[in-house]
């Protein structure tokens, strides 16, 4: 059994036909991988109960309620500000008009209801609704809303801060509170993101709000109610990174993410609906764990500048010899540090800029010509993000946003980090 591995890479050489035996010894250990909760156990729902979905008729929420009469809802609940309309003859042709209708051939009770759920008195107006038109009582929630307002934090309006964050704060408080009686649900989940576990520069009114769902998750079951936060990367076929290549570019290359696909949320989905209070609050699914550049310290992705990620860094011998972003990061401190003057320092730290947007832009670092402003380039505020984390790192200086934005030119730049690098400041 020990050479079970060999065996394998044997049969894959083509180089046998027929069968290799592997034989275990009688005082061989055999590891056994445990089934992952909740892959075997199918979910169970309902026909007398039922089921909230908030973000229902939205492009992930469809695929959960798919999954949920598949496995057994007959009522169901779904909420959006929106959601109501499509009831209306006016959309009857609509999309999700034609989902509405599919659901309610397949024998379904289906209730659409527009419904802010950021606001407490039409979330509990909707409920007290829905019983009175007879609709069984509620046995499982799953809160889908969302509301995307990306901007840099020194550039985000406090209405889109409030916005981003109103459905996933208020809403999941809100929803808690109509749910909190005991053993009133079987369970209680949140759609949350890998946004709020990672850090994504331009989210962090979403991030916030993800953040804030799985503390929720925490809490709910420290009182002994269900709660499950599930914490999705980016999805690929279903939702709304789906329905755009360039935000689904950007994240891929951030590498950060493994992309998931449907088959992979509705598993999760059914882990936390058979292991409502007994599995961890958190799931977190998609943080691309394997080998790659996203562990290069000073590289553009968040896992490798994060020592929170640390533990789930694979060995290997990048890794574990120092990454190659981190010795040319040593590089440039030392180069600072070592300056003769300071014209050299600032030729250093435009060296760096150049060949740091070289690497972004995927373009010659001979064509970086210093005397251009970053926008000439392309360099936009999350590009922004990435040079003042270098510039942090590598050369000890604290510049804004703003200032990279807003320069004459990277050679101007690279003087402003030499007048403000700590390294150049003590020598
Ligand atoms: N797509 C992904 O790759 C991905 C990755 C990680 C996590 N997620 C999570 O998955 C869930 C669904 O995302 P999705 O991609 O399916 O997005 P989506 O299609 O935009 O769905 C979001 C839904 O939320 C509703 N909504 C927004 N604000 C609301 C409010 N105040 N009250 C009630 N409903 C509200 C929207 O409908 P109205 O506009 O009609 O209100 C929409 O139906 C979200 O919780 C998201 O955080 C998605």
């Amino acid at each position: 059994m020990a050479q079970v591995q060999s065996a394998f890479r044997f049969v894959q050489t083509g180089a046998q036909i027929g069968k290799i035996v592997l034989s275990a010894n009688p005082d061989e250990q055999v590891h056994v991988v445990p089934q992952p909760v909740g892959v075997t156990t199918r979910a169970q729902l309902r026909s007398d109960a039922s089921y909230l979905v908030v973000g229902g008729v939205g492009g992930i929420g469809r695929s959960v309620v798919q999954f949920l009469v598949a496995h057994g809802a007959k009522n169901l609940i779904l909420l959006s500000r929106s959601a109501g309309d499509l009831d209306l003859d006016k959309n009857k042709s609509t999309d999700g008009a034609l989902f509405l209708r599919e659901l309610r051939d397949m024998g379904c009770r289906v209730k659409p209801v527009s419904c802010d759920i950021g606001l407490p008195s039409s979330l509990t107006k909707t409920l007290r609704a829905c019983e009175n038109d007879g609709l069984p009582p509620v046995r499982g929630v799953i809160q889908g809303a969302m509301l995307l307002r990306d901007a840099i934090f020194e550039q985000m309006t406090l209405d889109d801060w409030r916005s981003g964050l109103s459905p996933k704060l208020y809403g999941t408080w809100n929803l808690h509170t109509e749910f909190s009686q005991p053993d009133s649900l079987d369970f209680f989940i949140m759609l949350s993101s890998v946004s709020g576990v990672v850090g994504i520069a331009s989210q962090t009114n979403y991030a916030a709000g993800g953040s804030y769902e799985d503390a929720m998750a925490c809490w709910r079951q420290s009182r002994g109610l269900p709660g499950v936060a599930i914490d999705l990367g980016p999805i690929s076929d279903i939702g709304y990174v789906s329905t755009s290549s360039k935000v689904a570019e950007r994240l891929r290359k951030d590498g950060d993410f493994i992309m998931l696909d449907e088959d992979i949320v509705l598993r999760a989905l059914n882990a936390a609906i058979t292991h409502p209070l007994d599995s961890r609050p958190q799931m977190i699914v998609g943080l691309n764990s394997s080998p790659g550049p996203q562990w290069d310290a000073n590289g553009r992705s968040q896992l490798g500048r994060d020592a929170r990620f640390l533990p789930l860094r694979p060995i290997t011998k990048t890794s574990s010899s120092s990454a190659e972003g981190e010795s040319s990061g040593a590089s440039l401190s030392s180069l600072l540090s070592s300056a003769a003057d300071t014209q050299a320092a600032v030729e250093f730290i435009g060296s760096a800029i150049a060949t740091k947007l070289a690497d972004i832009f995927m373009m010659p670092v001979g064509e970086i010509d210093l005397a251009k402003p970053p926008a000439h380039f392309g360099v936009d505020s999350l590009i922004a993000v990435e040079l003042r984390n270098m510039l942090v790192l590598q050369a000890a200086a604290d510049i804004s946003i703003f200032n990279i934005l807003q320069t004459s030119s990277l050679a101007a730049l690279a003087a402003l980090v030499a007048e403000k690098s700590r390294f150049l400041q003590s020598s």
